[in-house]
């Protein structure tokens, strides 16, 4: 059947509750109007069903053509005394406040380094704190975690720290294989006076289940490890690539030391990811990178090397400099898109942002979300032979759906769902450990992942093709040989 006779919108009465409105022409949320976003995005003029926004969301117009125009006469930052250089060093000066001002950091721009991706951002951690684990020490991370988060914590404990005769351990946490969520009390018993540090992620990437970070900030305080510089309690570090997107992050309520996640997963153009870390921790920590820019002014010499002020202390060498603006920018127009998406008030302005402004526009994603993927979860339940993965309630998970069918190779299934235009991701998402923990053959599953401008018709033609495909599994059938499959392994 043609794309666009399926490609149909569902009833009124299918809609979720008190918490939109389906006018007819398209989907309002409570002052979210969807019609609108997209209307500032290319994508719509394709046929495209854009659902793997899990790996990477969509760049709107505004913010791609910002791109070219402050390409045409850019400039380095921080080195020359021409007006290019000073208005380039202004803006990224911006970009730091902009990033701080939207995670509510208590220290401002102090805390805020710039790599290329969440993945970076976490080794960079990893390699800070080498030097600083004593022989003896733990670290606890969790089977749920995107390789990022645990692939360099197993290199540094089982590969680099033992070259050096220390020996720390890597503990996991298990997750419940019903609901997906985190055992808390298996945390709780790995956790001890010898944990230097805690990582877990903000909302998993394959089960979809947000973490109570709040509780598991609670245990790393009191978990009894005395830090070298007096500091009492674990380091707690979030993987926060998939929460981010979809949800509020209040760093003064959360008091996380280290937070990492991607501006390519919230509407910004590839390359630039963040580290958050408490002032008092990047002060003290040896740098990830070293070189030019991260020295403080002058002080190098064959005896000593002085490094330069937060945040530029984990600023080596030239960065990407337009990354980082147009990823600050990437939030600002988040704002508008979600707040007044006919209008620009933050986008290129320099209007100083408020928390409760980006609290207020968060939780309206988060809702809007809310709704697709509990949509998303309730027809999909409906497919014969299906298995989903994680939660049932979408209150307690971000904005993805993993699963699989009966028989079906997911692989092949994402295969034939992209020749009727719908984009899944079928993998092992690099969520390894839990697919392999869930013992899955083949180590993956297939995934529909959603963002601000999917509309429920979407979901529901998503959810019409898994079904034709399910009960139409001709090619698809599973075949062990494809365990070994590129896609198996591969990015997300
Ligand atoms: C939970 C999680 N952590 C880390 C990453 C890695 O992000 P990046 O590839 O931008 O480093 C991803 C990417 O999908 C993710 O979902």
């Amino acid at each position: 059947m043609p794309l666009r006779d399926m490609y149909r919108p569902p009833a009124a009465e299918s809609l979720v509750d008190g918490v939109g409105l389906f006018d007819g022409q398209g989907w309002i949320h409570k002052g979210m109007d969807i019609n609108a976003i997209r209307k500032r995005f290319l994508f719509p003029h394709s046929e495209r069903i854009v659902t793997n926004n899990a790996a990477t969301t969509q760049v709107p117009v505004d913010l791609l053509k910002m791109h070219v125009s402050l390409a045409r006469d850019y400039e380095n930052v921080h080195r020359g005394q021409s007006k290019a250089s000073q208005k380039m060093t202004t803006m990224l000066d911006d970009a730091y406040n902009t990033i701080a001002a939207f995670l509510n950091a208590p220290e401002g721009k102090k805390s805020i380094v710039l790599y290329r991706n969440t993945t970076e951002a976490i080794n960079s951690v990893m390699y800070s704190l080498l030097t600083e684990f004593r022989d003896g020490d733990n670290m606890v991370t969790t089977m749920m975690e995107h390789n990022s988060n645990y692939v360099p914590w197993y290199a540094m404990c089982k590969e680099i720290l033992p070259k050096f005769g220390v020996n720390v351990q890597c503990r996991i946490v298990n997750f419940s294989r019903e609901t997906g969520e985190l055992d808390l009390e298996h945390m709780a018993r790995l956790i001890d006076h010898r944990t230097k540090l805690v990582c877990c992620s903000g909302a998993s990437n394959f089960l979809g289940v947000k973490n109570p970070l709040k509780i598991i900030r609670e245990m790393t305080r009191n978990s009894g490890y005395f830090q070298p510089g007096g500091r009492r309690g674990s380091f707690l570090l979030v993987d926060a690539a998939q929460l981010m997107p979809s949800s509020p992050v209040d760093l003064k309520a959360l008091d996380l030391d280290f937070l990492a996640f991607s501006f390519h997963k919230m509407l910004a153009p590839f390359g630039i990811g963040v580290l958050y870390a408490k002032a008092s921790i990047l002060s003290s920590l040896p740098p990830f990178l070293y070189g030019g820019d991260m020295i403080a002014q002058g002080q190098v010499s064959p005896e000593k090397v002085g490094y330069n002020a937060l945040p530029w202390k984990y600023s080596a060498g030239t960065p990407n400099i337009l990354g980082a603006i147009i990823s600050a920018q990437a939030l600002r127009l988040l704002l508008d898109l979600t707040l007044s998406p006919k209008k620009h008030v933050y986008f290129a302005t320099e209007k100083p942002i408020e928390y409760w402004v980006v609290n207020a526009a968060m939780t309206r994603i988060s809702l809007y979300l809310r709704i697709l993927t509990q949509h998303a979860l309730e027809r999909l339940s409906g497919v014969p032979g299906i298995q989903i993965y994680g939660p049932k309630d979408a209150a307690k998970r971000t904005s993805l759906v993993a699963f699989n069918i009966k028989g079906i190779n997911p692989m092949s299934l994402a295969e034939e769902m992209a020749e009727y235009g719908v984009e899944a991701r079928a993998g092992c998402h690099c969520a390894t450990l839990a697919h392999h923990y869930l013992g899955l053959d083949p180590p993956a599953s297939c995934r529909l992942s959603f963002y601000i401008y999917n509309t429920i018709q979407e979901v529901d033609y998503a959810v019409r093709v898994v079904r034709r495909l399910a009960a139409r599994p001709s090619r698809c059938v599973v075949n062990a040989s494809l365990q070994q499959d590129s896609a198996v392994t591969g990015y997300d």
